[in-house]
């Protein structure tokens, strides 16, 4: 395993209070009604914690396992369901909460699968867009941060399953001695 040396562009202050801004529009937007929100795995479980703990209206949470990167920067195109929901959604007002939408191959699986279980509404929020790499153009209803056609890391999101831990959004930058 290569490791590299990370930059970061968003810090975690920037991250938090952006998050918390997301939050808020949902809370207005959702006033009086509950919430199902959906970490899509592994990418947003630090992302959907933040982003729960700023809701106000009543929310339940669950977790689907959902894998198309093959562990390497590229994504393969093909999306599987690794773990499914363990809830009913129909009737019910979803968020789906993802890290990152970058050709919008996932987001359109997901959206296309969930729709068959018939939501009361099916919402999107993601706290990166990377609009120049669209493949598959979908609506963002909540968006963080547009960002380049740069690959990063931290804050959930991997690079071979590592820099997860990181709490700032990075770009990898040159290689570091291998060490495993
Ligand atoms: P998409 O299907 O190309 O939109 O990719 C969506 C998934 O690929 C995201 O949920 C991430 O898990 C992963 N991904 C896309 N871009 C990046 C990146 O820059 N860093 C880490 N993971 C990424």
């Amino acid at each position: 395993m290569t490791f590299f040396n990370l930059k970061e562009i968003l810090s975690a202050e920037q991250i938090s209070d952006r998050v918390i801004e997301l939050a808020k529009k949902i809370d207005e937007d959702f006033a009086g009604q509950h919430i199902v929100l959906l970490c899509i795995l592994k990418g947003s479980f630090i992302f959907i914690a933040d982003l729960a703990r700023a809701i106000t209206v009543p929310v339940t949470i669950d977790f689907l396992g959902v894998q198309s990167y093959n562990g390497d920067t590229k994504s393969s195109g093909v999306v599987q369901i690794t773990q499914d929901l363990t809830t009913s959604i129909t009737g019910r007002n979803v968020i789906i909460v993802e890290d990152i939408v970058d050709t919008g191959l996932t987001i359109h699986y997901l959206i296309n699968m969930l729709l068959t279980r018939n939501p009361k509404t099916l919402k999107i929020c993601s706290l990166l867009y990377k609009p120049s790499k669209v493949i598959k153009p979908v609506n963002i209803d909540y968006i963080g941060f547009t960002i380049n056609d740069l690959f990063v890391v931290g804050y959930g999101l991997d690079y071979k399953q590592y820099y997860r831990n990181f709490p700032g959004i990075n770009i990898l930058e040159k290689e570091e001695n291998d060490s495993i």
